[in-house]
């Protein structure tokens, strides 16, 4: 039953968030604590994961694992245990992600090898086992991937990324239809340039004339975790019940520009 005082509650939902340790996912696990979920935390850097429970808000059963999604020896039996031991889980939000920016001509097989596994394969990976019978919510659930507009628009140096992205995009579209009949929804939000420690060590941030043409790029301004946060939330909450297959873009007007 939708919450009609407050259709953006999250309350009574488990919300599962990847690169909660840092940037958009940090703010994402924050701001749904704050709406009354129950976080479920994952990040590499156990210390930066602890310090992003600390500060989740309402309730002290938000739980954290670090796992490295670039891990050859494995890590899904591990998250598998930590899934079981806190269903049913209701929603998810995979924010973990590298942004490299390689010229075309010297991308190596093991350089995209390591960006989609992070990017996408981790995704499809966590995605099959919380959709299982005994860790999905029987009542539904609301599957929401981190993408860019990179996934619309290209830019030099970024092919492996934006490929990445667009994965994520693609994926959504097909597993809207695929998972209907389930209730299970899936969606995207693709963010322009958001202050973050990623976006912090791009290449424009060095030169004044670049940053300055990168937010003239962006009407709006550049974003903050906050505003991601907020579309997430939205996406998340059964105040988009009727939304599913959707690339929801928050870029403050820069594929406009
Ligand atoms: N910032 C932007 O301008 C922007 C714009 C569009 C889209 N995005 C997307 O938004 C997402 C979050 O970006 P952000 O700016 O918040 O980046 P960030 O601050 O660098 O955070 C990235 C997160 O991914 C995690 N991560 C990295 N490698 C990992 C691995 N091998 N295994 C598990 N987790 C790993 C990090 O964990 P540790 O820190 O613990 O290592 C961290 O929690 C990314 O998918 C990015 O592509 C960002």
């Amino acid at each position: 039953m939708i919450n009609s005082n407050n259709p953006f509650s999250l309350i009574g939902k488990t919300i599962l968030i990847t690169g909660a340790s840092s940037g958009i996912g940090q703010g994402i696990a924050i701001a749904c604590s704050r709406q009354g979920a129950k976080v479920l935390l994952l990040g590499r850097d156990l210390k930066r994961l602890n310090d992003t429970l600390a500060r989740c808000e309402n309730g002290k059963d938000h739980a954290g694992l670090s796992l490295d999604f670039q891990d050859t020896d494995g890590w899904t039996d591990e998250f598998t245990s930590f899934a079981k031991e806190n269903a049913p889980i209701h929603g998810f939000v995979h924010a973990a992600g590298i942004s490299p920016t390689v010229p075309f001509k010297i991308i190596k097989a093991e350089q995209i090898q390591e960006t989609f596994q992070l990017n996408v394969f981790s995704a499809i990976e966590i995605l099959q086992i919380i959709s299982k019978v005994g860790i999905k919510s029987p009542e539904g659930m609301s599957m929401v991937m981190i993408s860019s507009v990179m996934s619309e628009v290209g830019q030099k140096g970024k092919s492996l990324y934006a490929m990445t992205k667009a994965a994520l995009v693609a994926l959504v579209k097909s597993l809207a239809l695929e998972y209907a009949d389930k209730n299970i929804r899936f969606n995207a939000i693709s963010p322009s340039v958001v202050n973050t420690p990623l976006s912090g060590k791009s290449e424009y941030r060095k030169d004044p004339a670049a940053m300055k043409q990168v937010e003239d790029m962006h009407p709006l301004g550049l974003g903050e975790v906050e505003d991601v946060a907020h579309a997430a939330i939205y996406l998340l909450a059964d105040a988009s019940r009727w939304v599913t297959g959707t690339n929801m873009v928050v870029d403050g007007g820069y594929l406009s520009s």
